[in-house]
């Protein structure tokens, strides 16, 4: 089988930073040794203890320096808005309409659908995501593209058609909700556990949805093993006020979804910048996660969520990080953790490096139920991980050399200053799929 091993500064998390002291839930090896074999990881920890334990036909490349930490797990984006990125002006309902569904009604197109999934896939791997939580459209080819291109990477990703019967173009629309179920039944059967990749029921948002949609989502949902259920929250006071019409007998948002039986584990809300503390409370008791899409937010300009509030300790909600392409501004999950950082800082609560990198990797893996699989580098765990470069940019290297090897100095800068061009490499089941070098120097030997 193939071998892989990799030196350098080692980072990965046990343990949740908000809810234990920082420094037990943090593993670092300032000069560690990472070795996998066949996909999984074998050895994580000190070099000078294993280094003769590396087996000489493993390829070995040493990145000194530079930080190797498990992939980022993006928990929220859309692979159909790829195109659309970065369209001016509006809020949420008017960009969804004047931008968001006419792209999206091109991915009825196969041949579309798969250039797009091709360049997604690229960008994600290029970024350091390893894993995504990702929207198609509401076209079942849409969902095939997206599997295929992520399978032939040997990627986890979780994904699914939106589910969706009302408010919006009648051709982006399921044709009635049994097409929509047969379809989704027939999606699951062909991807679910297919490689990698794992099934989420995704009715797109309750304004698009009717109630008869909403409650066959909650059975497709339990239909099988390890099936996700996603969906967007209160992420703008408009929508929000628009759900109240639509679901007058509900009390709030958050429950219209309760009411259709849409919380428990393996529920991922996108947003949730407007939840009550009564309606967090609610995610932490049913163990619902929330994904935190800093860059849509602030983009769309619908509001600051408050991660002081989510990771109460008395009753934390489960949160990871979503790009949300393309109402996000950047597919670097680096840039979300520097976004992040700014909003709390708004609401008075400076979030550190370490649980900014949480968030980005074990926090992620936690929302999307994968925390078993990946987002640690611990021996068994599958071998998703990325290779960061303290010194990508000029102004990153002064940076660095200035925080004289202090770590979490050197992640915070990383997180602030960081993008693309801070991922070195990324490895996917031990496998390099992405190496920013490679037209000049490859990886250094
Ligand atoms: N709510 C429903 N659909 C969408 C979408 O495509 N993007 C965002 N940001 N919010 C949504
Ligand atoms: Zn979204």
């Amino acid at each position: 089988g193939s071998l892989t091993a990799v030196r350098g500064r080692l980072l990965w998390f046990g343990d949740d930073p908000f809810l234990t002291c920082p420094s037990k839930a943090v593993h670092y090896y300032e000069d560690g040794l990472l070795v996998c074999e066949d996909g999984k990881i074998t050895y994580a920890g000190p070099y000078e203890s294993a280094r003769n334990a590396v087996p000489p036909r493993a390829t070995f490349v040493h990145y000194p320096n530079h930080i190797i930490m498990p992939g980022f797990v993006d928990t929220h984006t859309h692979y159909t808005q790829t195109g659309m990125i970065a369209s001016y002006g509006e809020e949420l309902i008017e960009w969804l309409e004047k931008y968001a569904y006419p792209e999206e009604m091109k991915f009825r197109k196969k041949e579309y659908a798969d250039k797009v999934a091709n360049l997604f896939c690229d960008e994600l791997l290029r970024n350091g995501t390893t894993s995504a939580l990702v929207m198609c459209a509401t076209y079942p080819q849409s969902v095939d593209a997206l599997f295929e291109a992520s399978n032939r990477r040997g990627m986890r990703l979780a994904a699914g058609k939106v589910l969706m019967d009302r408010n919006a173009p009648k051709e982006l629309l399921d044709e009635s909700v049994e097409e929509a179920k047969r379809q989704t039944e027939k999606l699951i059967d062909k991807w679910h556990g297919n490689g990698r990749s794992v099934y989420a029921v995704i009715p797109r948002f309750a304004i698009s949805c009717t109630s008869e949609m909403l409650y066959a989502a909650s059975e497709l949902w339990k239909s099988r093993r390890g099936l996700l259920m996603h969906t967007h929250v209160s992420e703008n006071p408009d929508e929000i006020a628009k759900v109240r019409c639509l679901f007058p007998d509900a009390d709030g948002y958050l429950d219209v979804y309760k009411r259709h039986g849409l919380l428990g584990k393996g529920a991922i809300f996108a947003h949730g910048v407007h939840l009550t503390l009564k309606e967090l409370a609610t995610c932490h008791k049913k163990q619902s996660a929330l994904a935190h899409c800093p860059t849509a937010n602030l983009f769309l300009g619908s509001g600051l969520f408050s991660l002081r509030d989510a990771k109460r300790r008395a009753r934390p909600v489960e949160v990871g990080l979503g790009t949300d392409v393309g109402a996000g501004t950047s597919f670097s999950v680096l840039a979300l953790m520097n976004e992040a950082y700014k909003i709390a800082a708004l609401k008075d609560y400076p979030v550190d490096a370490v649980r900014l990198f949480y968030l980005a990797t074990l926090g992620g893996a936690r929302t999307l139920r994968m925390h078993k699989k990946i987002g640690k580098l611990e021996p068994g765990y599958e071998a998703d991980f990325i290779v960061l470069d303290p010194e990508a940019t000029p102004v990153l290297a002064n940076r660095t050399r200035k925080s004289e090897g202090r770590i979490e100095e050197l992640l915070f800068a990383l997180a602030t200053l960081g993008d693309d061009r801070a991922v070195e490499a990324t490895y996917v089941a031990g496998r390099l799929v992405h190496n920013r070098d490679k037209k000049k120097s490859g990886p250094r030997q």
